[in-house]
């Protein structure tokens, strides 16, 4: 029998509902990525985030096809590229994610990168909420904005984004911008939330704070993004991975652990600076 994790929701500014911890698909593709993420579904996996870019839109439509569960117990999040960036480019990538997903709603629409130097995600986000009006997306938000263009793009169009997707974890925790949002109503939602694993998994103030609740280092790490307000979504093709990172509702860290975490604070671990990283 699968043990099957609750994960809670939130309520977005728009009044959608929205996880406190979904999946990753990145790199979850043909065959072997449908069997992932159906497994992740029958763990307690609700928020399921894909994009035009990582080529498995298919998969992920077919993933929501196969597990069983209402659509409307599911939440798909796409992503538009900088090559579809302007009004009617962001309405035909929502139509074509629509298409290549299989569905006739995405529920949440993001921008990917503002890609500032081609200067058309104001348009791009005005795309966006024509599209929100003709019922195809439910929510709409955006993905590595910056606190002046989040202000520009409220400012220009008056539609405050529901979610900003940003690289955080705990090398990066994005302390300015995520009090920001909060002063604004957007939700953070984190990418690579694990930091790709990388060497964070085996620091050694988290191993003390895993071994003081009789949890991984992992789940220190994803309740410390839940516990910030932040919605991570960590990416694991393993069910029992999966579970492992769901499960992460059940005990609480304390302010001191959370801070000692932040501190381990050094920036971006990627060339990812939205100024200047454009991705098409
Ligand atoms: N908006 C953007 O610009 C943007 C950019 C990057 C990523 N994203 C989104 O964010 C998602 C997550 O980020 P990510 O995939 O870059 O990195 P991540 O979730 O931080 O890390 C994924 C890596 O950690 C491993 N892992 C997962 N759970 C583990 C566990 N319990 N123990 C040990 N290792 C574990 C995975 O391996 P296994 O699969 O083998 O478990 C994989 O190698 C992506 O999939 C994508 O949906 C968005």
């Amino acid at each position: 029998m699968v043990c099957m994790v609750s994960i809670p929701n939130v309520t977005l500014n728009d009044g959608a509902w929205f996880p406190e911890l979904g999946l990753g698909t990145y790199n979850l593709n043909a065959d072997e990525g449908i069997a992932a993420i159906v497994a992740a579904t029958r763990s307690g996996y609700r928020l399921l985030d894909t994009a035009v870019n990582y080529g498995n839109e298919r998969e992920v439509g077919e993933a929501v096809r196969r597990s069983g569960l209402d659509r409307d117990e599911l939440l798909i999040t796409s992503k538009i590229p900088g090559r579809h960036h302007g009004f009617d480019g962001a309405i035909v990538s929502v139509e074509e994610s629509l298409k290549t997903l299989g569905l006739d709603r995405i529920d949440l629409q993001l921008i990917h990168w503002p890609n500032p130097s081609a200067g058309k995600w104001l348009e791009t986000w005005q795309g966006l909420i024509e599209a929100r009006e003709r019922g195809l997306v439910r929510s709409i938000g955006v993905s590595n904005f910056t606190i002046p263009m989040l202000t520009r793009l409220v400012d220009e169009t008056g539609v405050t984004p529901a979610v900003n997707q940003v690289e955080l974890h705990p090398y990066f925790p994005q302390a300015e911008l995520r009090a920001f949002h909060a002063e604004r109503g957007i939700r953070t939602e984190s990418w690579s939330p694990l930091a790709r694993r990388s060497e964070l998994l085996a620091e050694a103030v988290i191993g003390e704070v895993a071994a003081a609740h009789g949890v991984t280092p992992t789940q220190v790490v994803l309740r410390w993004h839940v516990q910030l307000g932040s919605t991570p979504i960590p990416k694991s093709a393993d069910p029992e991975r999966q579970r492992e990172n769901a499960d992460v509702f059940a005990f609480e860290l304390s302010h001191a652990e959370i801070s000692v975490i932040s501190a381990l604070e050094r920036g971006r671990l990627w060339d990812g600076d939205p100024d200047h990283h454009e991705e098409m």
